[in-house]
Parts: C-alpha cells; sequence; structure tokens
C-alpha cells in the first residue's frame, strides 16, 4: 500500500530517495522518511505529512551518504506520526529498515523480543524486523535478513542497510512487490523500488524480486539469493514504460491525462488481433483440445477490475455461449468455489498485485483450473502466478481512480470472448471481423466524447450539491453505472448507489427524492425502453436526472435535466464509450467539491494487503 525506494551509487542518495519517493506518492500515503547509512552511523529522517515535508527537512544539512533507503507509510499499525513513519531501527541504531505489507504474528514475535531485552519505540508491526535482524545480525545482513524472515508470517517487501557495510542495501519479499535495476549513466548505482516507477528515470530493465529471494545491492554489483542461501541467477525483464508517462504534461491532475489517453490505450490493446477474421491471442495457450473441455468460465478482481468481468460475462456468455460467474477475489478466495480443471480462469487486475486477486489465483490453480491474467504491469506477481497473461497496454497508471486501464481491460475481454466464441464454432469469421471492426471504432468514439463535453459541468454541479446519486442502467448500462458510482465514491466523497434500473422499484426507489439525483445509462439497447420507463419512475418521485444517451436520442433529452451524449454504437461497445463521460462526471464534481482527485483519501493504488 506504500512505497520503498533505495538507491547505492555513485552520489549522494538523498536526492535520489526523495524523487523516488515523490514517483510514488500516487500510491497513497501519510508520512515518509529516508536512512541514510554512513560507516559507524545511520541518519533516520522521518516526517508527517507530504514527502515536501521530509525534503524540506533534508534540505537543513548536508548529506554526504551515498547510499539509502526511503518509504512512504501508509498507517495500518499505529497511527500517522513520526515515530511509526519508517525507517525503524534496531536498539542501537546499527540497523534501519523499511517494510511494506503486513506482519500479522508481530505481537508475538515483540513480546518475544522484549521478554530479550529488546526496546520498541513505535506501535507498528514493522519494528519487530528490525530487531530481529538484530538478533540474528552475526556481521553478515544477508544471512539475519534469511533468519529474521523465517520467523515472520504475513506479506512483506523490506530493504535494510546497515552501518558496518554502509554502502550495501538488504532487500527481501513476500507477497509484496520488490524490483531491483541498475544504471550506469550519470548517476552510476543500484536501485530499488516498491514500483517500476521508482526506477524508470535511470532505468528500464529490472529484476522482478521472487518471493523469498533475498538481493544484496552494491553500488556496482547485484547478487541473488534463494531461500537455502544459494545465488541464482536473477531474471531480467525490460519494462516498455517511457518516464514521461509520469508527469502531469500540462493537464492538471493525472486522473484527466489518463482519461485523454484512453483513445490510444485501447487502440494499443486491441492492435492486430484480429486477421482475416481470425482472432490472434498467443498468450491464450491453451490448444484447440483444451478449448473444447472448458466448460465455464470464471472471472475473478477487485473495485474496477471487477467491474471488467461484469462487462467479459456479458460477451462471453453472450457470444461463446459458456456459463460465466464473475466474482470479487475477496469473497472467492474464501468460499469452495465450484472450480475444476474444465474451468478457465480470468484474472483482473491492472496492477498484477492486488493481495486478494493473487490468492484466488494461487486458489483456482490448486483446484487445477488453468488461470489466464488480464494485467497492465509486466511482471507483476499474478502474471507470474497464473498460466499467462494478457498485457493491457494502458502504460503506466499513475491515478488512483483506475480510467484508462479500465477500458483497456474491456477491449482485451472482448477479445478473449470473441476468440473463445470462436473456438468453440460460436461465431464465423465474419461475425468475428464484424465485432471487431466495431471494437476498432471506439478510440474514435472516444475522442468524440472527449470533445463535446457539453452538459457535463452543469450536470456535475447538480451531482455537487445532492447528499447521495443513484446510477441505474441495464445489461451493460447496469456495469457502467456500477463502474461510473464507484469513480464518484472514490474521488468525490458523495455517496452513490448503483442498480439494475429494474431493480430501483423492488426497495431502492424509496430513497429517491428531489435531493437525490439519478445518473441513467439509457443507450441504444435492447433494453432502452424498459430503461426510460424506470427513468420516468424517479421523475415522478423528483428525482432530477442525469442521462446518458446517444446523440440524437430526443426522447431522453425531454424528460431529463442534462445528457451526456455519445456516439451511436453497438450496444456491448458502449461498455467503452458510456464509460468515459461518467469518469468525466465524476472527475467534475469532485473539483467541485474540493477534492484531490489524484490522491483520494484513505486509497491506496495498489492494495498488497488484504
Ligand atoms: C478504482 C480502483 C480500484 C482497483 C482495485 C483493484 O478506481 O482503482 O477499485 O480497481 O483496487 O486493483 P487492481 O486492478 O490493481 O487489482
Amino acid at each position: 500500500m506504500c512505497g520503498i525506494v533505495g538507491f547505492t551509487g555513485n552520489v549522494p542518495a538523498d536526492k535520489i530517495l526523495i524523487d523516488g519517493l515523490k514517483k510514488l506518492e500516487y500510491r497513497g500515503y501519510d508520512s515518509a522518511g529516508v536512512a541514510l547509512a554512513y560507516p559507524g552511523r545511520l541518519d533516520v529522517i522521518r516526517r508527517t505529512g507530504k514527502v515536501a515535508v521530509l525534503e524540506e527537512a533534508l534540505s537543513n544539512d548536508e548529506h554526504a551518504s551515498c547510499c539509502g533507503i526511503g518509504h512512504t507509510r501508509w498507517a495500518t499499525h499505529g497511527r500517522p506520526s513520526e515515530t511509526n513513519a519508517h525507517p525503524h531501527i534496531d536498539c542501537h541504531g546499527n540497523i534501519a529498515i523499511v517494510h511494506n505489507g503486513i506482519i500479522e504474528n508481530f505481537v508475538a514475535l515483540r513480546d518475544e523480543l522484549i521478554a530479550e531485552g529488546h526496546t520498541f519505540r513505535s506501535q507498528t508491526d514493522t519494528e519487530v524486523v528490525a530487531h530481529l535482524l538484530e538478533r540474528y545480525y552475526e556481521g553478515d545482513l544477508v544471512a539475519a535478513m534469511r533468519k529474521a524472515t523465517q520467523q515472520l508470517q504475513g506479506a512483506y517487501g523490506i530493504a535494510a542497510v546497515c552501518v558496518d557495510a554502509p554502502d550495501q542495501i538488504v532487500v527481501t519479499r513476500k507477497d509484496s512487490p520488490i524490483v531491483i535495476g541498475m544504471s550506469d549513466g550519470d548517476v552510476k548505482g543500484s536501485f530499488i523500488g516498491s514500483d517500476m516507477i521508482a526506477l524508470l528515470e535511470y532505468t528500464r530493465d529490472a529484476i522482478f524480486l521472487d518471493d523469498g529471494q533475498i538481493a544484496l545491492l552494491r553500488p556496482n554489483s547485484i547478487e541473488v539469493f534463494d531461500r537455502s542461501g544459494k545465488t541464482v541467477e536473477p531474471t531480467w525483464t525490460h519494462v516498455d514504460w517511457d518516464a514521461e508517462n509520469a508527469e502531469h504534461a500540462g493537464y492538471p491532475d493525472f486522473m484527466l491525462k489518463e482519461i485523454y489517453e484512453q483513445p490510444r490505450a485501447v487502440r494499443d490493446t486491441i492492435a492486430g488481433c484480429v486477421k482475416n477474421g481470425e482472432v490472434i491471442l498467443d498468450e491464450l495457450t491453451l490448444d484447440d483440445e483444451d478449448i473444447a473441455a472448458i466448460d465455464s468460465v470464471y472471472i475473478i478482481g477487485c473495485g474496477t477490475s471487477y467491474h471488467a468481468g461484469l462487462v467479459a460475462r456479458e460477451l462471453i456468455e453472450g457470444w461463446a455461449r459458456i456459463p460465466t460467474t464473475v466474482d470479487v477475489a475477496s469473497e472467492f478466495r474464501y468460499r469452495n468455489p465450484i472450480v475444476t480443471p474444465s474451468t478457465l480462469v480470468i484474472a483482473i487486475s491492472q496492477s498484477g498485485e492486488t493481495a486478494d486477486t493473487l490468492a484466488a489465483v494461487r486458489l483456482a490453480r490448486s483446484k487445477g483450473a488453468k488461470v489466464f491474467a488480464v494485467t497492465n504491469v509486466v511482471g507483476s506477481r499474478i502474471t507470474r502466478e497464473s498460466d499467462g497473461a494478457f498485457y493491457v497496454k494502458a502504460n503506466m497508471e499513475i491515478s488512483v481512480a483506475a480510467t484508462k486501464s479500465f477500458l483497456a481491460q474491456i477491449a482485451c475481454l472482448s477479445l478473449i470472448a470473441m476468440f473463445l466464441a470462436q473456438k468453440k464454432h460460436r461465431l464465423t469469421s465474419n461475425q468475428v471481423a464484424s465485432l471487431y471492426s466495431d471494437l476498432c471504432e471506439t478510440p474514435s468514439q472516444i475522442e468524440a466524447i472527449l470533445e463535446n463535453q457539453n452538459e457535463i459541468e452543469e450536470a456535475a454541479e447538480l451531482i455537487s450539491k445532492a447528499h447521495s446519486a443513484m446510477y441505474v442502467g441495464r445489461g451493460i448500462g447496469a456495469t457502467i453505472c456500477k463502474e461510473g458510482a464507484l469513480k464518484l465514491k472514490e474521488i468525490s466523497y458523495l455517496h452513490a448507489e448503483a442498480y439494475a434500473a429494474g431493480e430501483l422499484k423492488h426497495g431502492p426507489i424509496a430513497l429517491l427524492d428531489e435531493n437525490v439525483p439519478v445518473v441513467a445509462v439509457v443507450t441504444d439497447s435492447p433494453t432502452r425502453m424498459q430503461t426510460l420507463s424506470n427513468v420516468q419512475e424517479a421523475l415522478a418521485r423528483g428525482s432530477h436526472i442525469v442521462a446518458v444517451a446517444t446523440e440524437g436520442d430526443t426522447e431522453v433529452s425531454e424528460i431529463a435535466d442534462y445528457v451526456l451524449y455519445i456516439p451511436r454504437t453497438r450496444d456491448w461497445c458502449s461498455a467503452i464509450t458510456a464509460s468515459v463521460p461518467l469518469q468525466l462526471l465524476a472527475r467534475h464534481v469532485a473539483l467541485k467539491r474540493g477534492c484531490d482527485v489524484d490522491h483520494p483519501r484513505n486509497l491506496a493504488k495498489s492494495v498488497t494487503v488484504e
């Protein structure tokens, strides 16, 4: 949930650590700190609040150390405070560590360590790691890390420095990402990050550390060891992202920038995937026999990725006629889901690191199912634990509120649905070619929506003054509503509900009055008329209506207060296009309510804890 950076090299580390921490700010945090290593001494500087406050504190002194670790903390155990901020040190200030994740058995370990005479200063679960390293340290920090992590239960990415080897960093992980890289440009040295974005300015080639591996970083070398202490040859992965992608590029916030990047994200994701009516998905490494044996599909994901899964169910069932279940990963992992070797499991995760989705992947594989990941992050944990991975080409997504990755996921999932339908002989080549041609239209349709945003501001003004908003639609529209309502909640902190429009009269209609506006997705679909009737029911209760409708739909404009138009498109393609006005609407509402759209409170970009 938080960020780790580290550097050992040829220039002072403080500025590099601060730059890295700034790049990780988007992930959400409440305090930040660094530890700079010197022979016989560690300087640990921590502050609550923004990285800029830490930067200011560091600027008061010269820091010559060329080796250090840094952290942004998102409080789990112990309130946000300077004492609870990382790095944490052992009793004598000889070892400093930063940690992402949660140490589940920290209470027992802390009691044990206190009984041994260790003094604790913070309320965190993390501090036990510093004292465990102290317990096991006999001049070799790698060996101490191996012994210390054998005691830990839970999830962790840990980096440590020690006064005895002040140009070395030792790092390890379990269920929490750690990326390592090297640069031999002007800044020469070895880097770590909990996210590739922290390294991108220096390198695009990285080692994504595996669970249980320990790495020793020196200015000119990286050594990786397995659990038993044997040296292993690390796998280097090239990441095709631009450092510039992490810049605002003239946009007021990352969310808006990424909304505008959606046409490209969809185009890049689908490019070249259908040739002469044949869907080409080399990533789906299933032969004809495997595909013939598939009798069900299970889709798992969380939040926005789960919503992409709901869209995929409509497409897979509609085109391939394979029974498809969609579940939130946090529920799936604790049930006894009906998954067998003939179930195809699709795990959707933008980050590829979401703890619940990862656990769900492991469960599905333990039941003998083949699992394919749909993700945006090369080398991420979920991709490495799945049987195959489809990479959506959204490029790095920084805004906590997912936008471009969602549209790219839907585009990718629609190709998977076409592929399965074709292999199951439910769609002919001509039909696939026609579906693909509709899909290829969506990027320019998004561009048209972005060019013509009339009424969004006014609609946002209306919603920003409400105390709750009701989103309704049917079919694909119902899912788009779920995603639209989620966007509104997470960035504007305004309560919103999303309902299948036909469900309104079974309860939620009791909420409606002139203070609860209804956002209705009434695009061209087989159920447009039924949805319109539900809108009338809402009108009759005094609700103001904001509608998403197809250009030229005067019937809707007659009854709605504001209409956000999208170009005429196939119903299934509206999963992509109709999402865009709802993203923009949520952003405008958030801005009108004075919210920081890129840093929504209490949220983190990648949720690597349960
Ligand atoms: C909402 C949002 C979250 C994520 C969810 C899953 O805008 O971003 O709901 O979709 O935390 O994250 P991934 O897709 O990384 O598994």
